[in-house]
């Protein structure tokens, strides 16, 4: 069996977690180099895979210098620093799995995918939903004609209020500056779900949008700038960030994000509440995404579709299809199954998932899928559906950039004349 060769840039969450699975997977893939500018995490994975200390280098630069020496080049930088790396990994002749998104404008996204195809390297984005169990189970059903022709499709993404708070608030994504638009950073993975299960071209994209909650005007009276300071409201607050992330020792998540260290220590989580965003006071922060947005799609036959992305709720995915001959009705949160029922026999059938789309993360088992079935693309054994090419990809990202459009404009985008126009 043919190892692939994997350079990693970018040793954060995702990065850790992607190697961590592929370790799970040595027979498979081997990680020969890692690029990472904080020591913890560059030490971690060094040690975790055995690579000699003159392939970690604090930078992607001066591993790309070295030219193309692996098989796979991983890229799990933030949202802004995806696209000079990839970029060059790109011109090297690498092939990519890049997390997404691709990047966090419009311009890069198709720049990218242009150099991309023209050299004709495979590039991967990381959109893992569609290597769910419940996902691939709804893209057999509707393939196989289980609901006849599909005319309109309701899925909401509830992000979670505490979630919402931890990464889009207080975290890495809260402002756009630093990272991207909500929409694109969080919910990119749904419209290019919602896309690729249907198999249809988009016609027109309409959205809604604002931060209503997470701002200063909500703060409750006598809230301090931080939560340690003495806040009158701690001891009922579900954002008191003493409790979220010094508190409870079992979430490495929180930790690991508040510290950026793997070995989150209760000193380090001390520190990471007196000096960065996560010991703030959450209507006290920079953040300026969205905390709820909806967008309404129509594809070619007239096929209607709603997303909805929502922080004001416990978590999870629910998605509704419906089509002229049944329905299904299916959930990322609870492992409950999917449920279809047919309009002809008056029967509900259910179907059992796989892995739920919980806090901890993992996406319905999509981190796995993703691993196990880049190997299979890369070495020539695939032939499922769930990976995208980047054209595919890039087709997804623009139907986001264009309901941001709509957000911003107050428009319905035409979405064939938005296409032909980013592509001229
Ligand atoms: N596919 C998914 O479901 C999913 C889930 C969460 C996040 N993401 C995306 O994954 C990406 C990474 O997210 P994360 O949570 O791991 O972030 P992170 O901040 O934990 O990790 C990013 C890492 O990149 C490193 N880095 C910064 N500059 C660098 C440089 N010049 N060279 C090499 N490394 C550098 C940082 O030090 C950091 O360790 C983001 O784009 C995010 O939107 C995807």
């Amino acid at each position: 069996m043919k190892k692939l060769k994997v350079i990693l840039i970018g040793a954060g969450d995702r990065g850790i977690r992607y190697t961590g699975l592929m370790k799970e997977m040595s027979d498979k893939y081997d990680i020969i180099a890692v690029a990472e500018p904080l020591e913890n995490r560059r030490e971690f994975i060094r040690e975790r895979h055995s690579i000699p200390s003159d392939m970690c280098f604090e930078d992607w630069r001066p591993l790309l210098a070295m030219g193309k020496i692996a098989d796979l080049c991983l890229i799990c930088t933030m949202d802004r620093d995806h696209f000079a790396p990839a970029m060059k990994a790109i011109e090297l002749g690498y092939d990519l799995m890049l997390e997404k998104p691709i990047a966090p404008t419009q311009e890069e996204c198709t720049a990218l995918t242009k150099a991309a195809t023209d050299k004709g390297v495979k590039v991967v984005i990381c959109t893992v939903l569609r290597y769910s169990d419940v996902f691939l189970t709804l893209k057999k059903l509707i393939d196989e004609g289980r609901l006849g022709k599909i005319m309109s499709i309701n899925h909401e993404e509830c992000v979670g209020i505490v979630h919402q708070s931890h990464s889009f608030v207080r975290g890495n994504w809260g402002n756009t500056s630093r990272s991207s638009n909500m929409l694109l950073q969080k919910s990119c993975h749904d419209i290019d779900i919602l896309q690729w299960l249907l198999g249809k071209k988009c016609k027109k994209v309409q959205s809604f949008g604002t931060l209503s909650y997470f701002t200063r005007e909500n703060a409750p009276e006598g809230s301090p700038e931080r939560c340690h300071e003495g806040c009158p409201h701690g001891e009922t607050c579900p954002f008191n960030a003493v409790k979220l992330y010094y508190d409870d020792k079992e979430n490495g998540w929180f930790r690991g994000a508040a510290t950026k260290h793997v070995y989150h220590t209760d000193e380090l989580v001390e520190r990471a509440l007196h000096e960065t965003l996560y010991g703030k006071c959450v209507f006290k922060c920079d953040n300026d995404v969205v905390d709820h947005q909806t967008v309404n799609m129509l594809f070619e036959d007239n096929v209607t579709v709603t997303f909805s992305m929502n922080a004001f709720n416990a978590g999870g995915r629910h998605i509704h299809i419906m089509g002229t001959e049944g329905e299904i009705r299916a959930a990322l949160d609870s492992g409950s199954p999917i449920t279809v029922y047919d309009y002809k026999t008056k029967c509900y059938t259910e179907y059992d998932i796989t892995g739920t789309d919980g806090v901890v993360g993992g996406h319905g088992g999509g981190d796995e899928g993703i691993v196990a079935t880049v190997y299979e693309y890369l070495t020539g054994d695939y032939n499922g559906t769930s990976i995208p090419e980047i054209e595919e990809s890039h087709y997804n990202h623009s139907i986001v950039f264009a309901a941001e459009k709509s957000r911003a404009d107050g428009t319905v985008v035409d979405f064939d004349n938005y296409f032909s126009e980013i592509n001229k």
